[in-house]
C-alpha cells in the first residue's frame, strides 16, 4: 500500500512516498529555514506563504521521484495538528483538494506519532510496545508507544520544550537558527564543566523543565556584560548541552527501569543531538534494553513520517471527510 505524505506544521513543506508504513520510495523537503534564520526564529506568516508557494512543486516531485502517479497512491495523509496553524493549514487544504480531485481517502496524521513513525523507517523490525523520548521545538515528552496508534505520556515538560531551550539559548550567545545545531556546533570545541548550571527541580517523576536552565544561560552572559568580561561560547553552548541532554536521557532512562521497557527510542528534532544520542545508548545498553535512534535525515519534519504514520492511521480506520480542519494543539493521546 502507497501512502502520500504531506507535511507543513513549520518551516519545512514536505512531501514523500512510503509503502507499507516502512520502504521509502521519495522524500523532497522545500525550507524556508534560511528565510526564517535572518529574523532568528520562525515567522509564521513567512512560513505559510512559502508553504503556499512551495507546495505544489513539492508534492509532484514527491510522485515523480518515486516514479508514481497520483493513481498509484491509496491514501493521502497529510499533518492536522499540533503546528502554526496558518502553516498547517495549508498541508491541509492541499491535501484535502488532492484527496477529493484524485478520489483518494483523507488522513490526518499527529505531527508527533509522525516523529515517531520516523522510526519505522530507519528500524524496519521495530515494532510497539516500546519507550520514546519525543523532543521537538513544541514538544517534549516520555512517550509508551503501547500500539501503532495508542500512546501514553509518561511525563513532559512543564515549561519550554527541550528544541525550543537549544533555539532561545542559541540566541542569547549570538548563534544562528535554529539553535539546536548551532549549539551543537559550538559544543564541540567546548568543556562541559566549564560553567555550573543548576539541575530544574520539577514535580512529577518523569516531567522535565528547562526555563530555569535557559535563565542560568542568560543570566551568565548578562553577568559577564556587567563585568566586562567575555563568555567563552564553545563552554557555555557545552555545559548547557550536557546539562540538557542529562535531563532528558535520565528522565527517559528512569521511566525505562521504572517500566521495565525492552525498547527505548528517540524522535523529533532534537534527536538528532549527538550527545544525547550517546548518554541514551550507553544507559539503555546497561538497563538491557535495546535503543532506536532515527536517521538523521528522519529527525527534523519530513514527510515520509507523515506518510508512515499515515498508513498505521489508514489500516487502523482513521480517515477523513473534507470537514477535517487543523488544529494548533491536540495532545498526542487523542482518541
Ligand atoms: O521536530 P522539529 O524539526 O520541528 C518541530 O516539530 O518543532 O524540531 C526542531 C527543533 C528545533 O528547536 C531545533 O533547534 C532542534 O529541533 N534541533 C536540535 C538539533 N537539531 C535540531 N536540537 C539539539 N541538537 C540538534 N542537533
Ligand atoms: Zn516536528
Amino acid at each position: 500500500m502507497i501512502i502520500l505524505g504531506i507535511e507543513s506544521t513549520c518551516d519545512e513543506t514536505a512531501a514523500s512516498l512510503v509503502e507499507d508504513g516502512r520502504h521509502l520510495l521519495s522524500n523532497v523537503i522545500s525550507t524556508s529555514v534560511k528565510e526564517q534564520a535572518l529574523y532568528g526564529g520562525v515567522v509564521p506568516e513567512i512560513a505559510s506563504r512559502r508553504h503556499c508557494e512551495f507546495i505544489s512543486a513539492t508534492v509532484k516531485k514527491a510522485l515523480l521521484d518515486a516514479g508514481k502517479t497520483i493513481d498509484d497512491v491509496d491514501a493521502v495523509a497529510v499533518t492536522f495538528a499540533p503546528g502554526l496553524i496558518g502553516a498547517v493549514l495549508v498541508g491541509v487544504n492541499f491535501a484535502k483538494g488532492l484527496a477529493y480531485s484524485a478520489g483518494k481517502p483523507l488522513v490526518p496524521v499527529h505531527h508527533l506519532r509522525g516523529h515517531i513513525a520516523a522510526l519505522y523507517l530507519t528500524h524496519p523490525e521495530l515494532k510497539p510496545p516500546f519507550l520514546c523520548l519525543v523532543a521537538s521545538g513544541g514538544h517534549s515528552h516520555i512517550v509508551e508507544v503501547q500500539d501503532y496508534t495508542h500512546y501514553h505520556i509518561l511525563g513532559h515538560t512543564v515549561d519550554d520544550a527541550a528544541g525550543e531551550a537549544f533555539d532561545k539559548v542559541a540566541r542569547t550567545l549570538g548563534l544562528p537558527y535554529p539553535g539546536g545545531p548551532s549549539v551543537a556546533n559550538a559544543a564541540k570545541t567546548g568543556d562541559p564543566k566549564a560553567y555550573r548550571l543548576p539541575v530544574p527541580h520539577v514535580e512529577g517523576r518523569y516531567n522535565v523543565s528547562f526555563s530555569g536552565l535557559k535563565t542560568a544561560v542568560l543570566n551568565e552572559v548578562n553577568q559577564a556584560q556587567m563585568k566586562g568580561t567575555d563568555i567563552n561560547v564553545p563552554d557555555l553552548a557545552a555545559s548547557f548541552q550536557e546539562r540538557i541532554a542529562g535531563i532528558l536521557a535520565e528522565k527517559l532512562l528512569l521511566a525505562a527501569a521504572d517500566t521495565g521497557a525492552k525498547q527505548v527510542c528517540l524522535a523529533g528534532g532534537v534527536a538528532a543531538n549527538g550527545r544525547l544520542r550517546q548518554l541514551v545508548n550507553d544507559g539503555a545498553q546497561k538497563l538491557g534494553a535495546r535503543v532506536y535512534l532515527p536517521e538523521l535525515k528522519f529527525c527534523g519534519d519530513n514527510g515520509a513520517m507523515i506518510a508512515a504514520q499515515g498508513y498505521y492511521q489508514y489500516i487502523a480506520g482513521h480517515t477523513a471527510g473534507l470537514e477535517l480542519n487543523g488544529l494548533p494543539t491536540l495532545p498526542i493521546d487523542y482518541e
